[in-house]
């Protein structure tokens, strides 16, 4: 069976003392975990992440990745730095990175290529707003997102984690059903298997509102692989929790 992942995503929340106690929590309350677990926290705390982070018991993430290698692109973080604070993982569109970024399908194929040639593995994020998946569009979204990443990315698909997080689950307490979610991951991994031979070994992950209440059963499902957890994440017994589920 694969193996399930689960990541943490900070988003823009943090402080030296903090990430020191919620990371310090988690390691300890964690174990040998049978999942992988990973944190994506705000750039400039990854060289302090990596410190409290070197047992190795959690990965290390950034929450997203510069389409470039190099150069005069201001305020932009390349693969090559993440790589040099050991990250492994780089969240690429994310919705918030598509609704206030303006990233658009080519930016986050262009995002998930980048950080693939440094060797750092995408967690590249699909999901419908609420009036998309109103107007009936969930399937033909989700599918145009993925198939763009498909397109730049060929064989290398197989290398990536994807998320399915529906916006209209994101932070809002509003989690799809454990049905809505795996018919949606389904669809997702039918697409994957139609671009690569491997992509039964590909985590396809579920986020929107994840939370300890709710996370065994949307890990129950056959197409779900683990979980990428915004405000759960903040808090060492919420993550834990999941973190337990997932084993
Ligand atoms: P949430 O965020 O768990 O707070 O809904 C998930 C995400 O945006 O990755």
């Amino acid at each position: 069976m694969k193996k399930k992942l689960i990541v943490g995503n900070w988003k823009m929340n943090g402080s030296l003392a903090a990430n020191q106690a919620l990371l310090q929590a988690l390691l300890a309350g964690m174990g040998q975990s049978a999942c992988g677990v990973a944190v994506c926290v705000p750039a400039p705390y990854w060289a302090q992440a990596q410190v409290l982070l070197a047992s190795g018991a959690i990965d290390l993430g950034a929450q997203d990745v510069s389409q470039h290698a190099v150069g005069a692109f201001t305020g932009e973080v390349s693969p090559a730095m993440l790589k040099e604070f050991g990250v492994r993982y780089a969240i690429v569109g994310h919705s918030e990175r598509r609704q206030y970024h303006g990233e658009t399908d080519a930016v986050v194929a262009l995002k998930t290529q980048s950080a693939l040639a440094a060797g750092i593995t995408p967690i590249v994020c699909v999901g419908e707003t609420l009036a998309e998946r109103e107007a009936g569009k969930t399937e033909e979204v989700v599918k145009r997102q993925l198939a763009a990443v498909v397109h730049t990315n060929g064989h290398c698909i197989s290398e990536i984690v994807l998320a399915y997080e529906p916006v209209w689950a994101i932070g809002t307490g509003l989690t799809a059903t454990p049905e809505q979610a795996q018919q949606v991951h389904a669809l997702l991994r039918a697409q994957l298997q139609a671009a690569t031979s491997h992509a039964d070994r590909i985590q396809i992950l579920y986020g929107g509102s994840m939370n300890a209440g709710n996370a065994a059963q949307l890990l129950a499902q056959t197409d779900i692989d683990g979980g990428l957890v915004g405000g759960a994440s903040l808090k060492a017994v919420d993550f834990l929790a999941i973190v337990s589920a997932a084993q």
